[in-house]
């Protein structure tokens, strides 16, 4: 690994999150053994707009049961449990951040899906897996974290069957200037790679992809950024349990560096 995935792992990784989680569930009357996604759902989605944007990806992406799907940046699992419990599809997820992925294989086993998840570490610019292994790829709020966008494109087109699916909701820049940091994606702009709208589209073209759908989901995050902010503050199961205790300013500058035009939110769908 270079060291700008060393940093990127270190970003997000705490030997900690499994512990915290089940404590804060525990402590809030909750059996431990029998979880589910939707008891997980607020802590679990890392992402902008949480349950609420991988379900209106869902809507977007229309996986069935036949499908194998792949999550590359899966973090803790929380969408590839949701589309497994949802739509009866099998789902692998990969992650760079070696704890999300033991944290996500636990939570997992603790709600039984196991035989339709499974997760390994992996860096989604070298994946390891034959060509043409899955019927979609699915990634949520990963590419901020990856420089070779080109690679990391070309990469999920070899995964994927002949005209199969690749979904991603990601953040571009804007064009009012940089963001505000430090983001829920990176403390510092060294670990943060957004590019315009216009470059991720014609990256995704040039590997080969057809883009059939591109939402601007900006307003959309705006609109629910301060209630989300305070949620991840002060609600006691949330996502900061995954992200961290400064994860309320981190998400604070995300809804701030959006609705300053510093940030674009994206939700697209394009076929191999
Ligand atoms: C903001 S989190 C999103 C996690 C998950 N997709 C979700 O929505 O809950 C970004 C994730 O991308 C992962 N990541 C960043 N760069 C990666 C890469 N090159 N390969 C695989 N995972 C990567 C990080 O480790 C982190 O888990």
């Amino acid at each position: 690994m270079t060291d700008s995935f060393g940093q990127i792992s270190s970003h997000y990784g705490d030997a900690g999150i499994g512990d915290r989680i089940l404590a804060a569930l525990r402590e809030e009357g909750v059996d431990i053994d029998a979880l589910t996604p939707e008891i997980l759902a607020p802590i679990d989605q890392f992402h902008t707009r949480g349950i609420v944007a991988t379900r209106e990806h869902a809507a977007l992406a229309a996986p069935h049961e036949d499908m194998h799907i792949l999550d590359v940046g899966c973090g803790v699992g929380g969408p590839a449990r949701y589309l497994a419990s949802t739509y009866g599809c099998r789902v692998t997820g990969v992650d760079l951040t070696a704890e999300f992925i033991a944290v996500a294989k636990m939570l997992t086993e603790r709600c039984r899906l196991d035989h339709f998840v499974d997760f390994q570490q992996a860096n989604g610019l070298d994946l390891p897996f034959a060509d043409a292994s899955f019927d979609m790829v699915w990634c949520q709020n990963v590419t901020m974290n990856v420089e070779d966008k080109a690679g990391f494109y070309s990469e999920i087109a070899r995964m994927l069957k002949p005209s199969g699916r690749f979904t991603s909701t990601e953040m571009t820049s804007g064009t009012a200037g940089p963001p505000h940091f430090p983001l829920p994606w990176a403390r510092v702009p060294e670990i943060s790679f957004l590019v315009p709208q216009a470059d991720m589209r014609a990256a995704l073209e040039t590997a080969g992809f057809r883009i059939l759908e591109w939402r601007d989901t900006s307003a959309d995050v705006v609109a629910s950024a301060q209630r989300q902010t305070e949620r991840v503050r002060y609600a006691k199961l949330g996502v900061g349990l995954v992200a961290g205790a400064d994860m309320g300013d981190r998400a604070a500058n995300s809804g701030r560096s959006l609705a300053e035009g510093r940030l674009v939110n994206v939700m697209m769908l394009a076929e191999k």
